[in-house]
């Protein structure tokens, strides 16, 4: 195995960007952090913390202070947790079991993707802090449910169900690289789903429409699933906050404010800006997690301002995996946990629940 060591010059998540880039082949580094479309979005999610400004308060006494929160009942150390990535071992050889090592190292949870390229039940073996399994819903319900069996035996404590890409981005900047799964990083707990049916279609019928979204769930199907488990369900993929109503009537433990990290359709509201309305419609005791674009213990700071209880980080998992394996992960994660620690001491704020929308500045 190769040994990987912290770089001198990786300082901040987005330096683990920089360095990414530098080691991974071409291809795989523009699937990584591309997004979709002309990329508007993606764009979006940066510059909506950029334009949040944070309120300090001076000469508080937060020598007391801890990042540690409670979700769904657990205690978090901080509040943050791994958001699902697929194929990591194309990243890294040891690819999620370096991710799970590391994120266990920092009491950060994870979010092992349906799309994982080591099983759900070796990567859950590795994992010591928080673990959630996060389902893509298969056209065949009973091999769901075996799905769903399979991380409830493996001892994950919450499914979280995306929603929000039933199809794929369109992925130009991917597809310009010329981007295909490496050879031998696969997604080893799909080998047994039943082959899906052949479909012909007519002329006037849409490979979409009649194609693909006759795969993709919906309420029903979702509502069907709830009832299926013990384990609390969180509906990733949320953005209008009618559907994270309708996500807490239909028995959703919570959600994920998710634009998939500007990967699936462009041109939509980032997560952040969204966030408040969300909060203000599901009300205080309902989970509302959310992810895309944090890079910094202060967008962290902020999401928790508008509401959050948590967020989740997507692409610098990828990136710290590929520069330095686990040691990298980890390093990523405790930047930004130290980040958050700084912002809230010089924000005045000990503790996550202290910080509120008084935390932030709105110019007149
Ligand atoms: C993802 N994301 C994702 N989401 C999901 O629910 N299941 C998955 O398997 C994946 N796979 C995946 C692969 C890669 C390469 C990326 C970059 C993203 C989306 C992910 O969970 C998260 O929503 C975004 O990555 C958050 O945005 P940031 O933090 O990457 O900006």
């Amino acid at each position: 195995m190769t040994k990987l060591t912290i770089p001198n010059d990786a300082l901040c998540v987005a330096d683990y960007q920089r360095l990414a880039k530098k080691c991974l082949p071409h291809p795989i580094f523009e699937y990584v952090y591309g997004g979709g479309g002309d990329e508007f979005t993606m764009q979006r999610n940066r510059d909506a913390f950029d334009k949040l400004a944070i309120w300090p308060r001076v000469l508080n006494d937060v020598t007391h202070g801890t990042t540690s929160t409670t979700v769904l009942g657990a205690t978090w150390r901080t509040p943050m947790m791994l958001a699902p990535v697929a194929f990591q071992t194309m990243a890294h050889e040891q690819g999620e079991w370096a991710t799970a090592e590391a994120a266990s190292a920092l009491e950060v949870g994870m979010m092992t993707s349906t799309l994982s390229s080591r099983s759900l039940e070796s990567i859950s073996k590795k994992i010591t802090s928080p673990k959630w399994f996060q389902l893509y819903w298969q056209i065949d319900r009973t091999f769901n449910i075996a799905l769903v069996r399979r991380a409830e035996k493996a001892g994950y404590s919450a499914l979280v169900v995306t929603v929000d890409s039933a199809i794929h981005g369109i992925r130009n900047r991917a597809q310009r690289a010329g981007f295909v799964l490496p050879e031998g990083v696969e997604a080893v707990n799909l080998t047994d789903r039943p082959p899906l049916p052949s479909k012909a279609f007519t002329p006037d019928q849409s490979i979409v429409f009649q194609g693909m979204m006759s795969e993709a769930p919906t309420w029903e199907d979702i509502t069907w699933l709830i009832q299926q488990t013990s384990l609390p369900v969180i509906i990733k993929g949320i953005l209008h906050p009618s559907d994270a109503l309708k996500a807490k009537a239909i028995g959703a433990k919570g959600v994920v404010i998710s634009n998939h990290g500007g990967r699936t359709l462009d041109c939509v509201p980032s997560a952040i800006d969204v966030l408040p309305a969300i909060r203000e419609q599901v009300g205080n005791d309902f989970v509302v997690l959310m992810d895309g674009g944090i890079q910094r213990g202060t967008d962290v700071f902020k999401a928790l301002a508008l509401g959050a209880n948590a967020v989740l980080i997507g692409r610098p998992q990828l990136y710290a995996l590929a520069v330095a394996g686990a040691v990298g992960v980890a390093h990523m994660l405790r930047i930004l946990r130290e980040e958050l620690e700084v912002t809230m001491a010089l924000a005045g704020t000990a503790r996550v629940q202290d910080i509120t929308t008084a935390s932030l500045y709105y110019p007149h």
